[in-house]
């Protein structure tokens, strides 16, 4: 049984990982367990009461509450935060009743209630037990009569074990430059890493991983987690004055507050979190396999390698040139013709077009339909890039709706890249763009579309609000969601990248929407290489849109190159009519090797060998589920210098199996090429990607 009710606690059991909550003297609910499972649920021990310290440090404070109110003595980082009717901002929460739901997965709702307001807290945590995650979100109910103002709704709060000092891991960036992986010890106070910028932004990822001793890639202790959400976000993870370590982590409360009137509820996104032992690699891997098998729209689907010409021409494209483009792209294998940017009314430049999705026809006077045409016979599929959030003031939709932006009306508005967002809070503007992308999915056989959105907000104004604006954070994701899970709908058939200026919007709320990401914006391959690491200890391959362009033509190879894009979703976004005649041979070669070892890296456990946060070097290995294929790449960024590639040591192979590495003469066991490895003896600059094969 994956969950076990024992002596007031319940025992939540994944493969491999147990979490254990219950009631303490007091009738609290507390947290217990993280970590290990153990063989007898009778092994688990009883609630800590800690005690009272002084008339400072109440046992109220040193208590690990698993969902704590801000009231009372209890200082630490409150889940939840409320002002009643009456100007009370203190919550009570006691237990209030437990309930096993009987779906597909197990489920467990936990009740809390407020000592002496009508307010409702239901837990609920959702076992994934092979990916040894849990899943917890939170429904605040208000059973009274007077509105009430939730000003703080966390998702959940993670408790360490008491024992330890931690590490934590997570990423940092920028545009361009996203998912720079970062560790740091977890030290008494309050780390804060978060997004005020309406997604969930390029700055930082809602992911975490914390782990302790001397974990690495292989082996060692390791917590990690992920809020499935696209807005503002924050993790706030605490170490007490006492030691104990908690994470706590939801929709950010910077500038948020909502109302619930009587009935109502307020449901919190989900988060995501899971224990291993077997360190970072399996932490990833894990996640890998449940986006692959429980979030992703069409998750076990081989993604196409696409073709998008964004940075070969920018926002010159037109109808003759993208025919040319099509049959070169087609000659090279591509099976997906993506036209980006540009392509729309008036958009000559970033200074006009957003909002007016119809072609424009001084580029295709024939609208779209005789290019999708010629896409599709030359056997490939048709994608199209759309920015729906956005407006441009030169656009026939911001001359009809001009009151439709985010803005305050008595500020002057910020404009990045000249555009405006679209307040995808209200309904009407939700509507506006079901309809209109519906009828542009509807005329045109369309099989792709990448979904952008190119700046942050600012002056978050709501003018038309009938509650409290500040509402908008949460409405906005919520509309947002709507306008796309709609579409997505009424248009199955279709694939959907997910976008914001490369990585500015890549987790897990999006990935419900979009079959995978684009990336970064930087496509040079040596920077890319980092920035893919980065994105690997949450997402696996298949999300990971990799285009092999000329960017950093200068000091890569086109090998190097496209090695580096095969370990994700392949992509090419060259100036194809300017590569020789034998550079497109080359790329048709290396596109035909990548669809052989394709269904190994878009769906087989990726392991990480080298880091380029060691030296300059980064080499991967992938093998599939069943064991018997494989892929390593191997790569050295060195200038010209000491540097000597070391002797890499595969994972993840059965080790009692045989098997054969492409360009080495003899078969080995599995565990030969763990334990003992190969020399590559790649030289600067140099990459290689060499094909596994079990072979007896
Ligand atoms: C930003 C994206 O990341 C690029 O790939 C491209 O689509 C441009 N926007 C187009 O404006």
């Amino acid at each position: 049984m994956p969950i076990t009710i024992l002596d007031q606690r319940w025992i939540l059991e994944t493969d491999q990982s147990a979490y254990v909550l219950g009631l303490n003297t007091a009738g609290k609910l507390a947290h217990i367990w993280w970590g290990a499972r153990l063989p007898r649920a009778v092994d688990y021990p009883r609630p800590v009461d800690p005690g009272e310290w002084s008339s400072f440090d109440t046992a109220a404070h040193r208590t690990p509450l698993e969902y704590p109110g801000w009231g009372g003595t209890d200082y630490t980082e409150p889940c939840l935060k409320v002002t009643f009717a009456d100007g009370v901002r203190d919550t009570v929460l006691d237990y209030a009743g437990s309930q096993l739901v009987n779906g597909e997965l197990p489920e467990l709702i936990l009740t809390l209630r407020d000592r002496d307001y009508p307010l409702r807290v239901d837990l609920h945590y959702r076992l994934h037990e092979t990916t040894n995650l849990i899943e917890r979100w939170v429904v605040v109910t208000h059973e009274g009569s007077q509105p009430v103002t939730l000003e703080r709704v966390f998702s959940a709060q993670w408790h360490l074990p008491a024992d330890g000092t931690y590490t934590l891991r997570h990423t940092v960036g920028r545009w361009n430059d996203e998912m720079r992986l970062v560790r740091e010890p977890l030290m008494p106070g309050c780390k804060v890493l978060e997004s005020r910028r309406l997604t969930s932004s390029h700055h930082a990822n809602p992911w975490f991983s914390v782990d302790r001793g001397s974990t690495d890639e292989n082996q060692g202790e390791v917590w990690f987690g992920a809020l499935v959400w696209s807005g503002n976000w924050k993790l706030a993870a605490e170490v007490t004055e006492f030691g104990a370590t908690r994470l706590s982590m939801g929709v950010n409360d910077w500038d948020f507050a909502w109302t619930l009137h009587a009935g109502e509820t307020f449901t919190t996104p989900a988060c995501l979190a899971g224990y291993t032992h077997y360190g970072y690699g399996a932490a990833s891997r894990l996640c890998h396999d449940y986006i692959r098998s429980e979030v992703l729209p069409h998750g076990k689907t081989l993604h196409p390698v696409l073709y998008n010409a964004w940075e070969a021409v920018q926002f010159a494209v037109d109808e003759p040139s993208q025919m040319r483009l099509a049959d070169l792209a087609a000659e090279m294998g591509v099976e997906l013709f993506v036209v980006d940017d540009g392509w729309f009314k008036g958009r000559e430049n970033d200074r006009a077009g957003l909002g007016d999705w119809t072609p424009d026809l001084r580029k295709f006077p024939r609208g779209l339909g005789p290019l999708i045409q010629k896409v599709h016979d030359c056997g490939m599929r048709f994608g199209l890039w759309v920015e729906p959030e956005m407006v441009n003031a030169n656009s026939d939709l911001f001359r009809a709706h001009p009151d439709w932006v985010i803005q305050f009306p008595t500020r002057a508005r910020t404009e990045a890249r000249n555009q405006m967002i679209l307040n995808l809070a209200r309904t009407d503007v939700q509507n506006h763009l079901i309809d209109t992308l519906d009828r542009l999915l509807s005329e045109n056989a369309i099989d792709f579309i990448k979904w952008d959105m190119n700046r942050n907000v600012s002056e978050p104004g709501w003018q038309t609000v009938d509650g409290d604006p500040r509402e908008f954070w949460v409405r906005y994701v919520q509309g947002l969601y709507r306008v796309w899970g709609t579409l997505r709908n009424r248009h199955a058939q279709i694939f959907w990248q997910g976008c914001s200026g490369g990585g500015g919007r890549a987790d897990l709320g999006i990935l419900h929407l979009a079959d995978q990401l684009w990336t970064s914006d930087n496509t040079d391959a040596k920077a890319r290489l980092r920035i893919q690491e980065g994105f690997s200890q949450l997402f696996p391959a298949n999300v990971m849109e990799a285009w092999v362009t000329d960017a950093g033509a200068g000091n890569t190879s086109l090998s190097f190159r496209f090695h580096v894009s095969m370990c994700g979703s392949l992509g090419v976004g060259g100036a194809l009519d300017c590569w020789s005649a034998a550079e497109r041979e080359e790329a048709r070669s290396w596109i035909e090797l990548y669809k052989s070892i394709r269904p190994v890296v878009q769906q087989g456990y990726q392991y990480r060998l080298l880091s380029l946060q060691q030296g300059p070097f980064a080499a991967l290995n992938y093998v599939s589920k069943d064991g018997s294929q494989g892929v390593l790449f191997a790569f050295h960024l060195d200038e010209p210098g000491p540097a000597v590639f070391p002797r890499l040591r595969l994972r993840g192979l059965d080790p009692q199996a045989v098997y054969r590495v492409e360009g080495v003469e003899d078969t080995r066991s599995g565990a030969a090429w763990m334990e003992d490895g190969l020399d590559l003896g790649l030289g600067c600059l140099e990459s290689t990607v060499r094909r596994i094969e079990r072979v007896d």
